[in-house]
């Protein structure tokens, strides 16, 4: 047994073109050649990610997906499309649960990304739902990997958070909600290409819509993980600002902005000031302690700034 990756088109060539792409990959290939072949499929096996054409005789793409959601619910979806087909495509991630959508002609190493990340994506809600952490962190630390300046930064963000929970009494429960979600905070990332995340310039709206969504598909991986509230909040919240300027709802101040998601953000802004960015060189402690007390009122809990800067200085002595 184990995890199978399953292409649906009615066309033969394109099931050959999957099928050799990715026997050096060691991805497990299941093929069908129509809607009804893939349900039997998904029945039969474990499929972790589906890619199916959307343009097929019988049923279309989208209603088979729609189907292998309620059958299959942790099943990730990619459809493939032509060109004129993209407005639909793009309807599809809301209401099918999309992951991706891919254009007809892909380039292979496209392909091949898209369906590696799927799989990341599968297997990181089945290792949290089996409570293996160390699976879980371990793809955590790949993911990472495709951003050579956030390495380790999940981990270090919960140690930052779980301080700060501690210095403020908070109860086993909340704490280990923190380090959870910390570890998780920017899971979303699966799936946003690796030039987006390490590029230096300004990034068009496209990739800034990509970059923005990541709480969200985030949350959504905690929610299908089936994890509680509190660490799907700190996933979902934690670019939120103080100000409620922040992203993607736009809550405001202590009273919307749940307490674990603002500590989260303390400890997400100061890690990432004290290591290498693409386009600037780490800051040491002190320099960091002041840009987030410039950032007191409009972007972080005032209280919670002050508590972690005198954590900070305390260790430092
Ligand atoms: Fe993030
Ligand atoms: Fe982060």
């Amino acid at each position: 047994m184990g995890e199978y990756v399953l292409f649906v088109d009615d066309e033969d060539c394109i099931l050959d073109v999957a099928e050799a792409v990715f026997e050096q990959h060691e991805v497990r290939i299941l093929t069908a050649k129509n809607a009804e072949e893939a349900l039997e499929k998904v029945k039969s096996h474990e499929v972790a990610v589906i890619v199916s054409d959307q343009h097929m005789p019988g049923m279309m793409g989208l209603e088979l997906l729609s189907r292998i959601k309620a059958m299959s619910p942790d099943t990730v979806k990619i459809l493939m499309t032509g060109f004129a087909d993209l407005e639909t495509a793009i309807d599809a991630i809301n209401r099918v649960e999309v992951f991706r959508f891919i254009v007809k002609p892909w380039e292979n190493t496209q392909l091949v990304e898209l369906v590696t990340d799927a799989l990341k994506r599968y297997r990181l809600i089945k290792s949290i739902v089996k409570g293996d952490d160390a699976a879980m962190l371990s793809l955590v630390r790949a993911l990472e990997l495709k951003d050579p300046y956030t390495k380790g930064h999940s981990e270090r963000v919960a140690e930052y958070a779980v301080s700060i929970g501690s210095k403020l009494d908070l109860n086993d429960k909340s704490l280990k909600a923190i380090r959870y979600g910390s570890w998780l905070h920017d899971c979303g990332k699966i799936g946003v290409s690796e030039n987006i995340l390490n590029y230096e310039g300004p990034l068009d709206d496209a990739e800034i819509h990509i970059v923005r969504n990541h709480p969200m598909w985030g949350a959504d991986v905690a929610r299908k993980a089936r994890l509680p509230e509190t660490i799907v909040n700190i996933i979902l919240y934690h670019h939120e600002r103080y100000d409620g300027k922040g992203y993607p709802s736009g809550l405001k101040g202590s009273g919307e902005i749940p307490l674990e998601a603002r500590i989260v953000a303390v400890a997400d802004i100061y890690d990432a000031l004290t290591t290498e960015r693409p386009y600037r060189k780490a800051y040491d402690k002190n320099k960091a302690l002041e840009m987030l007390i410039s950032m007191k009122e409009n972007v972080l809990d005032p209280d919670l700034v002050n508590l972690f800067s005198d954590l900070i200085n305390k260790e430092e002595k």
